[in-house]
């Protein structure tokens, strides 16, 4: 008796069996590597939140410096749709980057508001005071804070000051007309001056 040559263990018998498991590992890999790519892909796009751009819109130049209460009214879901944003005193036209500041963006907790404290401390947060001093900041989160006013003015038109409570605002219009109807739309990109 003993084994004859056909009592061969199950592997033996097909001789494709070694190259379809590698077949099918390699499959499965490409499969895990989809699914992996997607999460990843998905969990970004939640984290990050970054809406669909919006079509640009031109809208016309705006100067005018502003309360903390009318700054408000920019946060892009009024007033023509532009999103207003302040750092260190200055208020900036961020319209261009409403993808981030406004509805629904990351930082739309910035759009029409004092968005100093917030990046100063890393957190997008925007406090709901009449005016932020920003005294009891210390000295490295006043540098930060001075950091983001200049790649704001790099980036965004400048639109005006941040009125203290009681401050007067410039009046701009000798300079160029005042926004008065933000519907109409404007080709002209001038730079800022100041
Ligand atoms: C892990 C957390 C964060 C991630 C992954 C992140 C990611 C990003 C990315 C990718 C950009 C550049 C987008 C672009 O230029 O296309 C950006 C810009 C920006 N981030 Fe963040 N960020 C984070 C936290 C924060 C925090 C905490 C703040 C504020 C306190 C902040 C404020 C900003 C601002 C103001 C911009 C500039 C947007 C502009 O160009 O106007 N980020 N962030």
């Amino acid at each position: 008796m003993g084994s004859s040559p056909e009592a061969t263990s199950p592997e033996t018998d097909s001789p494709d069996a070694g190259s379809s498991f590698f077949e099918d590992y390699s499959v499965n890999l490409i499969i895990i590597a989809v699914i992996v790519s997607v999460l990843i892909y998905k969990i970004y796009t939640n984290f990050i939140k970054v809406p669909v751009e919006a079509p640009a819109v031109d809208l016309p130049k705006l100067r005018k410096d502003m309360t903390v209460a009318e700054l408000r009214q920019y946060d892009g879901q009024q007033a023509g749709k532009r999103v207003l944003v302040a750092v260190n005193g200055w208020i900036f036209d961020v319209t261009r980057g409403r993808r981030f500041y406004g509805p629904g963006g990351p930082y739309a907790a910035f759009g029409g508001k004092d968005a100093s404290r917030g990046l100063a401390t890393f957190s997008v947060t925007s406090s709901d005071k009449e005016y932020d001093d920003l005294s009891d900041l210390n000295s490295m989160q006043m540098e930060s804070v001075k950091e983001w006013e200049a790649q704001f003015r790099e980036k965004y038109d400048l639109v005006g000051r941040l009125l203290k409570p009681g401050e007067e605002p410039i009046n701009y219009s000798d300079e160029e007309p005042e926004e008065t109807d933000t519907s109409t739309p404007t080709p002209v990109e001038e730079k800022k001056e100041l």
